[in-house]
Parts: C-alpha cells; sequence; structure tokens
C-alpha cells in the first residue's frame, strides 16, 4: 500500500470538500439550516437519474463501508434484488455505535440529522426498497430525540411519504430504540432484535442482502455511510475518488481520544498520515511525541501499533490499506492515543472486561474463552500469576479467532494478541511479579 501515492499532495481537507459542515453544531440540526447547508437539494432530480445510475455513481465513488468493515458500498448496494419475488426490499441503519472510542455516528446524528435521513430516501430508493428502519443504540437517548424530530419534519414537508420530496417514489422512515447491547450492532444481530428476538447473530451466509429483515432482502449499513452518500452524488463520483489513496477513497470522520492534548471528532482526507492527524487537529500527543506509547487505530477491534511499530511504518496512513500493512486496522477510525504513563496490561484486562460482558453467549469458545482471557489478565496485572501463562493466553486467544459465529470473538482476541505480541517480556516478568512489585515493573519498562 506505501507505493501508491496520495491522489494530490497532502495539505489538509480544505472545508468547501468537508461534507458535514454543521459537525461542531454552529447552526440547527433543523430542517431549514439544513437545507441551506445543501441537504435536501434537487433529490428528486437525483432520483429521476434512475437506481442503477445511482448505485453506479457509488461504485465509482470508491465509498466503502464507514461502519468498519470497509465492504465497497456500491457492490453491497447491487447485491439487492431488482425484481420482486414477493419478498419487499428493506434499508437497515445500523446507528447502534458502540465500539469503544467512536462516536461519530452520534455527531451526525445530533448535529447533521437530515443528511442521514436523505441518504435514507436516496439509497433506499437505490436499492428498491420502501421502507429504512433506523436501529439507535439505546443510549442515544437525545440523539434518538432529535433524530425522530427530523423524521417528523422530513414528513410534514413532503420529503419522506408518500411521492417523498416530489419524486413520485413513496418511502418511510421508521426509528427503533436498542436496549443497550453492543451485540446489537452485529449485523444480524440488530436484525434479530428489530424483529423482537434476543440479539443473538446468526451464521452467515445467507447474507442480509439475500435473507435478513422478516426473512427479506436487507441491506444493513452504517450512518455515516448513507449520510455522505446525498452529497457525493450531487458533487460528483470523481470528486469523491479524487481524496485519499486509491482503494481508500473520500473523506472520513477521524475520532482521536486518550492522551493527546485535544480529543476531536474530525472530518478528514482519508489517508491522511497518522502524525499529521494527530499534530494537526489534536494539538499532539500529551508530552510530546517522545511520550508516545502506542495507538489503537480503529475502534477497540483492530491490534494496537506500538511506537515502534508506527515509527516503522513511516508515513502510516490512515486508511485500509495503509492500517492493515502496518499490522492493523481502519475499522471505525476511533484512534486511542497512550503515552508512556498508561498501563497497557490493565487497558487490555479493561477491554477483555468489556468483551466478555458484551459477549452473546452462544458460542462456546467466545462465552468461556473472553471470561477466561479476562482472569488471566487480572491476574498478570496484579502479579498473581505464572509466566507460563502468557503462552497459554496467547493459546486461549487462538482458540476464539475464527472459531465464532460472529465477529465479536475476533475483536475480543485481537487486543490480547497484540499485547502478548508487543510486551511478551514485561508480561512474563510482572506475571509472577507479586501485587507488591506488579506496578514498579510496569513503569519501569514501558519508559
Ligand atoms: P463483514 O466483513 O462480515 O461484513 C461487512 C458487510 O459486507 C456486511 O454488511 C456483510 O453483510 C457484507 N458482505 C460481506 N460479504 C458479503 C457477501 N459475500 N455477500 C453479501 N454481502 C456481504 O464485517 P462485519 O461483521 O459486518 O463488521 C465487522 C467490523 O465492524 C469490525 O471490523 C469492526 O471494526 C466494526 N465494528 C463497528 C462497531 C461500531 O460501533 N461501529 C462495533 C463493532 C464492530
Ligand atoms: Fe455471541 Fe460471541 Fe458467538 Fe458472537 S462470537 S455469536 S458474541 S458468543
Amino acid at each position: 500500500a506505501e507505493e501508491v501515492p496520495l491522489t494530490r499532495t497532502y495539505g489538509g481537507l480544505a472545508d468547501q470538500d468537508r461534507i458535514f459542515q454543521n459537525l461542531y453544531g454552529e447552526q440547527d440540526w433543523a430542517l431549514r439550516d439544513a437545507q441551506k447547508r445543501g441537504d435536501w437539494y434537487q433529490t428528486k432530480e437525483l432520483m429521476w437519474m434512475g437506481p442503477d445510475w445511482i448505485v453506479q455513481e457509488i461504485k465509482d465513488s470508491g465509498l466503502r463501508g464507514r461502519g468498519g468493515a470497509g465492504f465497497p458500498s456500491g457492490l453491497k448496494w447491487s447485491f439487492m434484488p431488482k425484481q420482486t419475488d414477493g419478498r419487499p426490499n428493506f434499508l437497515l441503519i445500523n446507528a447502534d455505535e458502540s465500539e469503544p472510542g467512536t462516536c461519530k455516528d452520534r455527531e451526525i446524528m445530533r448535529k447533521e440529522p437530515h443528511k442521514l435521513i436523505e441518504g435514507c430516501l436516496i439509497a433506499g430508493f437505490a436499492m428498491r426498497a420502501r421502507a429504512a428502519y433506523i436501529y439507535i443504540r439505546g443510549e442515544f437517548f437525545n440523539e434518538a430525540i432529535t433524530l425522530d424530530k427530523a423524521i417528523h419534519e422530513a414528513y410534514e414537508n413532503g420529503l419522506l411519504g408518500k411521492n417523498a420530496a416530489g419524486s413520485g417514489y413513496d418511502f418511510d422512515v421508521y426509528l427503533h430504540r436498542g436496549a443497550g447491547a453492543y451485540i446489537c450492532g452485529e449485523e444480524t444481530a440488530t436484525i434479530e432484535s428489530l424483529e423482537g428476538r434476543q440479539g443473538k447473530p446468526r451464521l452467515k451466509p445467507p447474507f442480509p442482502a439475500d435473507t435478513g429483515l422478516w426473512g427479506c432482502p436487507t441491506t444493513v449499513t452504517n450512518v455515516e455511510t448513507i449520510a455522505v452518500s446525498p452529497t457525493i452524488l450531487r458533487r460528483g463520483a470523481s470528486w469523491f475518488n479524487g481524496l485519499g489513496r486509491k482503494g481508500n477513497a473520500g473523506t472520513k470522520l477521524f475520532i482521536v481520544s486518550g492522551h493527546v492534548n485535544n480529543p476531536i471528532c474530525v472530518e478528514e482526507e482519508m489517508s491522511i498520515p497518522f502524525k499529521d492527524l494527530i499534530d494537526r487537529h489534536c494539538g499532539g500527543v500529551r508530552g510530546g511525541w517522545d511520550n508516545f506509547q502506542a495507538v489503537i487505530p480503529g475502534g477497540s477491534s483492530v491490534p494496537l501499533l506500538t511506537k515502534k511499530l508506527v515509527d516503522d511504518a513511516g508515513d502510516l496512513y490512515m486508511d485500509f490499506d495503509g492500517l492493515k500493512a502496518a499490522g492493523s486496522g481502519l475499522g471505525t477510525a476511533a484512534v486511542t492515543v497512550f503515552d508512556k504513563s498508561f498501563d497497557m496490561v490493565a487497558g487490555i484486562r479493561r477491554l477483555a472486561h468489556f468483551y466478555a460482558h458484551e459477549s452473546c453467549g452462544q458460542c462456546t469458545p467466545c462465552r468461556e474463552g473472553t471470561t477466561w482471557m479476562e482472569d488471566v489478565l487480572k491476574r498478570m496485572e496484579n502479579g498473581n500469576a505464572d509466566a507460563r501463562e502468557v503462552p497459554m493466553l496467547e493459546e486461549i486467544s487462538r482458540q476464539i479467532e475464527g472459531h465464532t459465529i460472529c465477529a465479536l470473538g475476533d475483536a475480543a482476541a485481537w487486543p490480547v494478541q497484540g499485547l502478548i505480541k508487543n510486551y511478551y517480556e514485561h508480561l512474563q516478568e510482572r506475571a509472577e511479579a507479586g501485587p507488591e512489585n506488579a506496578q514498579r515493573i510496569q513503569q519501569s519498562s514501558y519508559q
């Protein structure tokens, strides 16, 4: 991936290339201001270009799913049947954003809800769906109220419902609140939950595009992916594809948290080099780059990168290919930075607790393995383990990875594997250190 240059010299994303013009809430989220920002402009004219044109434009734009997996969006939309076999097509928006460190969809729903609603209409039309369901995370109470008001505004102004936006196409949008389970963001668990059952993932295939909501063809897709689509269609596929690197097109919302001077959610050009992102938008690492220890660059489901791995990667482009080549992934683009004061064993133990708590429990490797990993890590953190448990911990994680129904098992295994890979000797030393020495060893070995 390093051989593919940026499509233009990187100089920071120009304001006019930002899709989200109200990310910081300087204007009202409501329809009048949204329309001034360009939302709902010539929506019906875009729709009159036809479903096939819309799907082709999205394909040409190079847009890849913004929920974490990066699946090509146009291709995904094209899976939806063009001819009905009696089953209706559905669009299901995954607004169950729960990945630790990730809060980009939340900002869209708070400040730019009309981008999402207009996107539902256009994308739904392109998929020949008559309805979109937005499944919103239970904890997003205020966001659900804003979104609900925005949906009502759209109905009152003829933008949804019969003859939506004057296009001649009837289209409805329904909002459904989750109840606070991380696993309900896994697309088949989202479907199960929306159908009224426990949010337990289904085996894939069949993929939702074939057998989804109520057994009907369904595209499940992320808030940001749908919210950027109307602007891409208005400005043209080539504009979007001209940003970022080949195969990693467009702009992206990055969320940076942890030990930076100014944590932020910012829209930047895809492929921005990691250090540029931190220096340009976050005022650098707390205590400077010499104090940098590690980063998890894409939400907790991707492996961590230590300072050495970041340095070895050179510019470390923040995109799907750049981060994959460095041994991690873009995921949700939630960047968590750790300085040298941070106890990485405690951090990964905390993540292990999260996954153990959120496991739906239907696969044995995930249900048993996640709690086992947490237990071992807890004892290692406190110096109450055995050095021989380090390879055993690795083995447990390998037995989870790839042996479960959904990606939560892998997501639980990878941070532990990253810790072992990068802190092996420290873990061995610390495991047997005893409670009184564990903390001292942690400090000395990281600095
Ligand atoms: P996936 O790679 O299994 O699927 C991606 C999408 O492509 C899905 O919609 C799937 O239905 C579709 N797809 C893939 N192959 C297909 C085929 N052959 N035919 C038809 N459709 C196909 O990934 P998944 O499990 O949906 O997402 C995993 C990612 O989600 C992780 O990498 C993680 O970064 C992210 N994630 C995001 C969270 C958030 O809060 N936004 C929470 C947890 C994880
Ligand atoms: Fe449930 Fe874990 Fe299996 Fe996913 S991997 S289906 S969360 S038990």
